[in-house]
């Protein structure tokens, strides 16, 4: 991306408040010309106090002097707040950008990007960017006003010397050209370093547990203190780059001002300029000193902000790969023609249509791994109400369907449809309202017991909420929590047991009540009696539902209307129970395994 597009999409965001932009302007310009006045109230105090020994013209100067400071600090309470202002709104407009974006991108963008380097885009990133909106920016601006002002008095209080300050102007503004752009890539480098000492940590501390029982404490500092180091030497570059820019630069301007300083003294000693101009000469060309100083500095800060920005941007640019169908309008081929012709074909609303799921010839691999086919020339119907299990090794590719179910994934080849059409043809949003999810990793937030079991349908009543727990067994332990239904639970639902977070995602699916269920291992974790009577609740659950279930555990799909065993991404055996014990050399291997271990662990009924 060019520096020039990125900051004009910044340009986007600040747009909108103008008038806060022109509010602080106009203060900006007041206080910058109140500045240079001051230089005028700097000679008259000289000239008309001290040289000429006048009391009364020395109060009446002073008197001036204070009431442009006076000024001054107001002017400069406006600027200042409403160009921090500025910058935390800007910031903040930026982040919930990003985040409606991130928030919305296909799934797979999330196996490539961690989620770490997207977390400290949402926070280094925005805070930078917002420090420099808010701060170094209006710095520059100011810089850039009383400078040009503190030139132009210049020229008038004194030609000859300003051309020596002139003069040495192109020799400041080279090497700040020159390092900025250094500092510039250094900034990203430096980001980009923060992000993975960041991405780093959390996973880390998310597996603390691991890390702990495996007693890798002190590799993970080891390792950590590598990603450390290599964001500090970047930092280094970077400072040093700055550093020496700022020495230039002053060394630069202070040479100038003597060169001035020397020739303006002679001036006065020969009476061509009085005391009092050579002293506003020296305090405008101070400010120019300043304010050459005050750029140098913001505009390595500026190349810095550019770094932020288009790591910021690539994030709200990025698009979904998992895209609704455009508008309403489909340009179609007329089959009588060649011409174009442009239909108007209506996206097809799912809620209107039977729920029926199907595959077809489904070729799928995931992005990051195009060479291993998870599903081959897959398919597949789940009829509507009707109860469905799929069965198989581990890494068949049984969760990979539900992947493709509700969309994460668009299939290589062939087609996944929803009553007998393409769920491209949908639009995903209104597609996945159809479908609750209970997810192999049951996936809970940090948040109390009634959010989490509500998540989907935040209008549910408290009395709906709890209908659902007892529904999916888990009325009895929630009411044992501390606060129970009220009680929090933890980052990801860590102060819940395997068995009680996987009733709480069943609560959720019964609660959300839509007409497709997708059950992936819901029961797998709960004890043989808590299954039997989750399994109770969820076959009334199924009753008219068109329900997908992958289990393990034969015993809970044996009652399913089409078992089917799936191997290496393919389909092996469809069936019920019965025939696919005589049709399946698999499912008959699988059935015989576990049942004969059943019949081995029971205990004989007295
Ligand atoms: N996000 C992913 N990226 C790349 N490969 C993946 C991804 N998820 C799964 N796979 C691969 O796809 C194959 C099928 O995985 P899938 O999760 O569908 O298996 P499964 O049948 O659900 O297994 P299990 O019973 O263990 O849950 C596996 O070989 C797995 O390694
Ligand atoms: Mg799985």
């Amino acid at each position: 991306m060019s520096k020039f597009s990125t900051l004009t999409q910044l340009l986007r965001f600040m747009l909108p408040y103008r008038r806060y932009w022109i509010g602080a302007m106009i203060a900006l310009l007041f206080t910058a010309s109140i500045t240079l006045a001051i230089g005028q109230g700097v000679r008259l105090v000289i000239d008309n106090g001290f040289v000429a020994g006048s009391v009364s013209q020395l109060n009446q100067s002073i008197l001036l002097l204070v009431a442009m400071a006076v000024l001054m600090a107001c002017g400069t309470f406006i600027r200042f707040y409403l160009v921090s202002w500025l910058g935390e709104r800007v910031t903040a407009d930026i982040r919930q950008a990003v985040f409606d974006n991130v928030i919305r991108l296909h799934p797979s963008f999330f196996e490539t990007n961690r989620s770490g380097e997207i977390m400290s885009r949402l926070t280094t990133d925005t805070t930078l960017l917002q420090s420099i909106i808010g701060s170094s920016f209006s710095m520059a601006l100011r810089s850039v006003v009383t400078t040009s002002g503190a030139l132009l008095m210049l020229f008038v209080t004194n030609i000859k010397l300003s051309l020596i300050i002139v003069a040495g102007v192109p020799l400041i503004l080279l090497p700040i050209l020159i390092f900025g752009r250094k500092v510039r890539k250094l900034a990203r480098q430096s980001q980009d370093s923060i992000a993975d000492v960041g991405s780093y940590a959390g996973e880390a501390i998310q597996q603390i547990k691991t890390v702990q029982s495996y007693t890798q404490e002190a590799h993970e500092s080891r390792a950590f203190s590598v990603e450390v180091d290599s964001a500090f030497r970047v930092a280094q570059n970077r400072i040093r780059q700055r550093a020496l820019l700022m020495a230039m630069v002053i060394l630069l301007v202070f040479g100038a001002l003597s060169g001035m300083l020397w020739v303006g003294g002679y001036d006065v000693i020969n009476g061509t300029m009085s005391a009092g101009e050579l002293g506003a000469f020296v305090f405008y060309a101070l400010i120019v000193a300043m304010g050459v100083g005050t750029m140098s500095e913001v505009y390595g800060e500026l190349q810095r902000a550019v770094g932020a920005t288009e790591r910021l941007m690539e994030l709200l640019d990025a698009e979904s790969d998992i895209k609704p169908p455009e508008g309403s309008t489909l340009v179609t081929k007329a089959s009588h023609s060649d011409a174009q012709v442009t239909t108007q074909e209506v996206i097809p609303t799912a809620a209107t249509l039977p729920a029926e799921l199907s595959l077809s010839h489904v070729y799928f691999n995931y992005p990051s791994r195009p060479d291993q086919p998870a599903l081959e020339d897959f398919s597949l119907t789940f009829k509507e109400g009707a109860i469905t299990a799929l069965v198989g090794p581990s890494g068949a590719g049984k969760s990979t369907v539900f992947e493709l179910l509700l969309r994460f994934y668009d299939p290589q080849q062939g087609q996944v449809r929803f009553a007998s059409q393409d769920l491209r043809r949908f639009n995903p949003w209104e597609l996945r309202q159809q479908i609750a999810l209970v997810s192999q990793q049951p996936a809970l937030f940090t948040a109390n017991v009634i959010d989490n079991i509500r998540y989907g349908r935040a209008d549910a009543t408290e009395e709906e909420v709890i209908a659902a727990a007892k529904a999916a067994y888990a009325h009895e332990f929630i009411e044992r929590l501390p606060q129970g239904y009220h009680s929090d639970l933890g980052e990801q639902g860590v102060r819940l047991s395997g068995g009680q977070k996987q009733r709480i995602a069943i609560a959720r699916a019964i609660l959300n009540d839509r007409r497709i269920l997708l059950l992936d291992e819901a029961t797998s974790a709960l004890d043989t009696e808590s299954e039997h009577n989750v399994q109770l609740a969820l076959d009334t659950l199924m009753q008219g539902r068109t329900t997908v279930i992958i289990a393990h555990r034969l015993s809970t799909i044996l009652h399913a209307d089409q078992i089917v065993v799936m191997e290496q991404g393919r389909v092996v055996g469809t069936g019920t129970h019965e025939s696919l014990l005589q049709s399946s050399d698999l499912y008959a291997r699988l059935a015989q395994l576990q049942f004969k271990h059943d019949a081995q662990t029971q205990i004989e009924p007295v």
